[in-house]
Order: structure tokens, then sequence, then C-alpha cells
């Protein structure tokens, strides 16, 4: 065996045996990729891998009242710094989106320790719960929760596609669902936080093509909305078209004036990705039709109006085929800038490209509560969401080495002051 004193070779074996063990938990055999959701078996496996882990480094491990996982290095106390992301993913997800972030927040603390920094404030590593929103449907669960961004009693109805409420879910995880909600106590104690994440697009190449890592600036607004279009259920060989009201036509129609809506708004995406038709038989002409809308623009008005256009041509399309449009608001996002002195200390210690993301992230939901930052991985690609997403392991341990030096700028500081501002 090659004896060395790279240092670095440590942390690359600590990556690369980590992924290992990641690698074969949640793989989805239908979809490809991954499909891990809040508090299933792969959930469950991937918890006890993140507290096996934080107990080989003496980390002590707790679950929050709203599933989030918070591993810690010192008392839990006043002014932690805190890094992590999450472990869930979306249905047939990437391997990085999420626990990108969480290994790497471990393996930074192994390099301050094995650097001999013993920071001045609490440091913790932790794992936020449904990010995706992958099983019931609203993203970024566990931090909107913490937060008090989200009502616990609609929360804990929340169902997933087999009729399974978060609070059921909950429950046989061993969670307590009454208890979820606010938590203003452990809120107060995040000084910042610091979400490292693979890059989801390729504004990192435009920025700059030699970087590895960037700071984010900030997220988009964005929002989900469901639309349920009711027509007349019949039969497929004895219907003529012209006595048909069929919603699956105007769910077909929902899809392309979401792509124009979005055509006539420089920068603005909407996306149907996800749509059940009821009940769902060849030979039937489906009685309604569900459809998820993804719309992300500016700030959040400027979603809306995007959105508000999309509605009023299917419902108009609607009226013409005899059908019933309703709309639900599933989530909401307000665009966030992330807190700019955090932003500029992170910039001035990394001196790296700055870009802005499309992709939501519990630093996003944080960050309207406490000094939050973001740090991205170059993702050759861009893809993100599917089996494909990528990123080098060069660069992954350059996103490593990125947030160790990150922690430890700001794990030696004294609260930031106002004046840095
Ligand atoms: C999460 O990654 C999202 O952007 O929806
Ligand atoms: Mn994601
Ligand atoms: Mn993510």
């Amino acid at each position: 065996m090659a004896v060395t004193k790279d240092p670095g070779d440590a942390t690359r074996r600590s990556f690369e045996a980590m992924w290992s063990d990641l690698a074969g938990v949640g793989r989805d055999p239908v979809r490809g990729g991954y499909s891990r959701h809040a508090f299933d078996d792969a959930d469950r496996t991937l918890r006890e891998w993140f507290a096996a882990e934080a107990a080989r480094r003496d980390l002590d491990v707790e679950t929050d009242r709203n599933g989030n996982l918070w591993a810690w290095w010192g008392e839990p106390g006043p002014d932690a710094l805190v890094a992590g992301s999450h472990l869930d993913s979306v249905p047939g997800g990437g391997a990085f989106d999420g626990p990108l972030g969480v290994v790497s927040a471990l393996l930074a603390v192994d390099e301050l320790r094995a650097r001999g920094v013993s920071p001045t404030r609490p440091v913790a590593v932790a794992c936020f719960a449904e990010e995706e929103g992958g099983r019931f449907g609203l993203p970024c669960l566990g931090s909107r929760l913490l937060s008090g961004a989200t009502d616990p009693d609609v929360a804990r109805a929340l169902r997933d596609p087999d009729g399974v409420s978060l609070a059921d879910a909950a429950r046989r995880a061993g969670l307590d669902p009454d208890r979820m909600g606010p938590d203003p106590d452990r809120l107060a104690r995040i000084g910042a936080f610091v979400e490292l994440h693979v890059e989801q697009g390729r504004l990192l190449g435009i920025e700059d093509p030699s970087a590895a890592v960037a700071v984010g600036t900030g997220i988009v607004a964005h929002g989900r909305w469901r639309l349920t279009i009711t027509g007349q259920g019949n039969h497929a060989g004895t219907t003529a078209i012209a006595d048909r009201r069929d919603p699956m036509v105007i769910a077909a129609q929902a899809v392309l004036a979401a792509r124009d809506a979005a055509r006539g708004h420089d920068g603005a995406v909407a996306t149907v990705g996800r749509m059940v038709p009821n009940p769902g038989g060849t030979n039937v002409i489906a009685s309604s039709v569900r459809l998820w809308l993804d719309a992300r623009y500016g700030a959040a008005a400027d979603t809306a109006a995007v959105v508000d256009q999309i509605v009023a041509r299917v419902r108009q399309l609607a009226r013409n085929e005899g059908c019933a449009v309703e709309v639900a608001q599933e989530s909401a996002s307000p665009a966030v800038t992330f807190d700019p002195v955090l932003r500029r200390r992170l910039a001035a210690t990394l001196r790296v490209p700055e870009i802005p993301t499309g992709a939501g992230h519990d630093a996003g939901v944080l960050g309207e509560r406490v000094p939050t930052a973001m740090l991205f991985v170059r993702n050759p690609s861009g893809i993100s969401h599917a089996p494909g997403e990528h990123a080098e392991t060069d660069d992954c341990l350059a996103g490593v080495r990125a947030l160790t030096a990150v922690l430890q700028d700001l794990s030696m500081a004294d609260r930031m002051s106002a004046d840095e501002s």
C-alpha cells in the first residue's frame, strides 16, 4: 500500500467510503436513480447511517420534534454554526441532491479536527426531513415546521399517494405527531446555517469554467399548484368525440399552457411533472385528472402572475370542453437573498464565483429566520432531479475544502457584528 503524507487522502477515502455506503440505499428499480422519502424504509436506513457516522465521530445525535436530525460537536447551545442538507430525494432522483451536503459537513468536521481547530461556538451537522416533498407534497417540510412557516395541523393532515397521513407516518417512525410544529428554542440556537449542495444547473460553468465551487446569492420564488380537472367518465369506444367531456384533453393543454406562459416571461419556468387520471383505464375516458404545476420566476408576485395566466387559459379551455377546474396552492416559497454579511465573508474566504439558483433548499426556508449561506459544487451536465445527476469526486472534495474553510473561519468568529454589514 502506498504511503502518503497528503492529509487530503484521508478525506478522499472517507468520502468514497461514505458514498459507497449510501450507493445502495433507496435505489428505485422502476424509475432508476433513488427514491428516498420521509419515513420510508430507505429513510430509516439513511437515518441509521447518519447516526452511526455521527457516533463514530463522537457527535451527539438528536431527532427534533419535526424529524430533523442534529449531530452536535460541543454542547448544543446558542450561536451554533450549523452545516448540512437533506437525505431524501425526488422520485427517481440522483445521488447528490441532499447527501452531498450531509457527507461534506461530516467530512468538514473531520478536517477541522485534523487541523486541530477547536471552535469557540457549538457546531452541528443537520439533516432536514422531506426536503423534496417527494412523499407528502410539501417541500422543505422539516425546516418549514421547525421555523413555523407551516401550520403543524396542515402538515399532520398531508397524505402520501397511498393515503397515509404525515401524522401516521411520523408516529410509525417513532415521532410524536402532536409535538410537530415551531421549535423556537432550537431555531434560536442557530447562529448561522451553511448548506453545501450539488449545483442543479450549469451556471457555475458559465460563470467560470475553471471553478469547482460557487457561493449562492439567492433563490428564485417558486411554488406548487394542484389542478383538479373534472369531466365525465365514459366509454372510450362508444362515446363520439363531439359528446366527450374529457379532462385528459384539458390536462394535455394545461401542459402546453404552462410552456407558453413561461416562454412569455424571460427567465420564467413552469412544469407539469405529475398527472394522475382517475380512474386511469386504457379504454376509459377519465372522469377527472389531477395535475401538479411547479412554477418559478422572479419574486412571488411574478410567479403568481405566470400561474394566473396558465390557470385562466386552462379554465377557458375547460369551459369549452364542459369540464370544471379547481386550483389549490400546495406550497409557496418567496424569493430569498442569502445573508449579505455571511455571503461577503464566504466570498472573501473562498474567492469563487457567486451564482443564484432556481432550486429550492432548506437554506431558503431558514434564510428567512437566521443568517444563511450556500455553497454549490459543479455539476458538469447540469442534470439534477434525475438519475444522471453527477459531480466529479475531485469537485466534491473541493466542496469539502471550501466548506471546511468557511466553517473554520466562522467557528472562530464571534457573533457576526452589525459593523460588518
Ligand atoms: C428542490 O430541489 C426543488 O427545487 O424543488
Ligand atoms: Mn432537490
Ligand atoms: Mn436538495
